[in-house]
């Protein structure tokens, strides 16, 4: 279970969060959606730990990680949590295979393993024709599943993704929503996604709407 409670943060003095509570099920496939500049980003980087908010906490499975340093966060990365940036962050001179290795690499896991995780995660993700591929010459849906791939390699029980059908088409919106309903129906993934696509957010089980520092269920 994640658990946010009174999330406060601000930029030059304009509220971004105002004592935003929330409390997401295992299992449920969140949509946070609100128009651009409303916080969207900020809220889901101080949900993943990757920024502090300025007052309020964040507890997944009742560790606090709004107050974890830097080898807490990392085992985090490695244990329940992954995420998606809206860049994809996908390393332009590393074929498919091992942008997905990428996270093993640099923690030295377990290679052997990961290998096979790796093959396993291409087939039910429909990739396996792109892993000896550069970044350049996939599509837009391509790299997108790649990075999901990526931020599934360590299994975690939270999949994190901002705006992770921001710059495709309705065809491969449709083609990786499919995708993350599958790791959230099949392999009980919690998902939680920041979009501004309405039909992006119909594919979650809930769906909040984040203005003026607030957020409300719809
Ligand atoms: N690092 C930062 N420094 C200052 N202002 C920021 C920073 N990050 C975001 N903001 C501001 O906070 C607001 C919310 O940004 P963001 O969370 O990226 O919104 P969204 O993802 O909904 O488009 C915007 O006005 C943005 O300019
Ligand atoms: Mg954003």
């Amino acid at each position: 279970m994640l658990k946010a409670v009174s999330l406060y943060k601000q930029y030059d003095r304009q509220p971004i969060l105002c004592d935003v509570s929330l409390t997401v099920a295992d299992g449920e496939f969140l949509s946070i959606m609100g128009e651009s500049g409303s916080g969207k980003s900020t809220f889901l980087n101080i949900l993943a730990g990757n920024l502090p908010p300025d007052r309020g906490q964040v507890l997944l499975d009742g560790v606090e990680i709004s107050a974890l340093g830097d080898a807490g966060l990392a085992k985090l990365r490695r244990t329940s949590l992954g995420f998606v940036y809206q860049s994809l962050n996908l390393i332009p001179t590393l074929n498919g295979a091992d942008n997905i290795l990428l996270p093993l690499y640099l923690d030295r896991g377990d290679l052997r393993e990961g290998r096979e995780r790796m093959q396993e995660l291409s087939a039910r993700l429909g990739i396996s024709h792109l892993l000896s591929s550069m970044p350049q010459n996939m599509s837009g849906g391509e790299r997108q599943r790649v990075a999901i791939a990526r931020a599934m390699i360590h299994t975690p029980s939270v999949l994190m993704l901002d705006e992770p059908t921001g710059s495709l088409d309705s065809h491969s919106t449709a083609e990786v929503m499919e995708l993350l309903r599958m790791l959230n129906r099949e392999n009980g993934v919690t998902v939680i996604q920041v979009t501004h696509s309405e039909r992006a957010a119909r594919y979650g089980t809930r769906i909040l709407e984040l203005s003026d520092g607030r957020v409300s269920e719809r």
